[in-house]
């Protein structure tokens, strides 16, 4: 399948049309945003360790029931992908507590939450993804309340997968971000899952394996991010 036109440039990825209108090629590029797009700079090679990373992860989720946009990986940095029709919300789960909840509640950093915390978020730069509930995404129209349901129902699951999936590779899944959209009448997982929209700590020595090392200037983000990959199994064709 090959990238006609591009359709849309996101902040990290750009998708392109294909012949088949039912499918996306997405490109993971090297761009790398904090703060709501206010800082981009170009990290090498992150567009092909983000792609071949949520090729894994998608598939995992996949052969655990959940309906993902994953079709397959076509090179190092791009990938095919049913075309949804996206929800414009952010779900987010959280085990622990870490960035924004930190700021907004002032709780400890690390906090455990048991059952995980729901969130959601409008996906909307311009306002700084401003925090919803389901009443908002109802009462916006942006998804009706079976489709919630189901977003909120594949999350938690999403959550419970990956959470076991790293914690046997001595990795804590603190946080993540996910997004859906409709594909023919069914709630299905789109966007991606990677080190950029997720938080991962050492088990043993709490370092911080994922986006944040950007976000707080720590260094080592790429080799963060490989070394996430290489825990899983991951083998880049890079
Ligand atoms: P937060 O602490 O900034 O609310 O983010 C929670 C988790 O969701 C964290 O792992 C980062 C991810 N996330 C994104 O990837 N993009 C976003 O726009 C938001 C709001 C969160």
């Amino acid at each position: 399948m090959n990238a006609l036109e591009l359709l849309y440039r996101g902040k990290a990825k750009s998708a392109y049309l294909t012949e088949d209108q039912d499918l996306l090629v997405l490109k993971f590029r090297d761009d790398t945003s904090a703060f709501d797009g206010e800082i981009i700079v170009q990290l090498p090679e992150k567009g092909a360790v983000n792609n071949q990373f949520n090729a894994f992860i998608m598939s995992k989720l996949s052969e655990n029931g959940i309906p993902t946009h994953y079709v397959e990986r076509l090179s190092a940095t791009d990938v095919l992908v049913k075309r949804l029709d996206m929800i414009p919300v952010e779900c987010v789960v959280r085990n622990q507590a870490a960035g924004s909840i930190v700021r907004r509640l002032g709780v400890e950093e690390g906090m455990a939450f048991d059952p995980p915390l729901f969130e959601l978020f409008l996906k909307n730069d311009a306002l700084n993804d401003p925090m919803v509930t389901e009443h908002h995404v109802e009462a916006f129209g942006w998804a009706n309340r079976h489709e919630m349901a189901r977003m909120y129902e594949l999350t938690l699951e999403a959550n419970t997968i990956l959470k076991g999936m790293f914690d046997n590779v001595g990795l804590e899944l603190v946080d993540f971000k996910l997004e859906f959209g409709r594909f023919h009448g069914e709630i299905v997982l789109g966007d991606e899952f990677s080190p950029d929209g997720c938080r991962l700590w050492d088990k043993s020595t709490g370092e911080k394996k994922d986006k944040d090392r950007f976000r707080q200037n720590l260094g080592g983000v790429l080799e963060a991010y490989r070394e996430v990959a290489v825990r899983l199994g991951i083998v880049f064709d890079t």
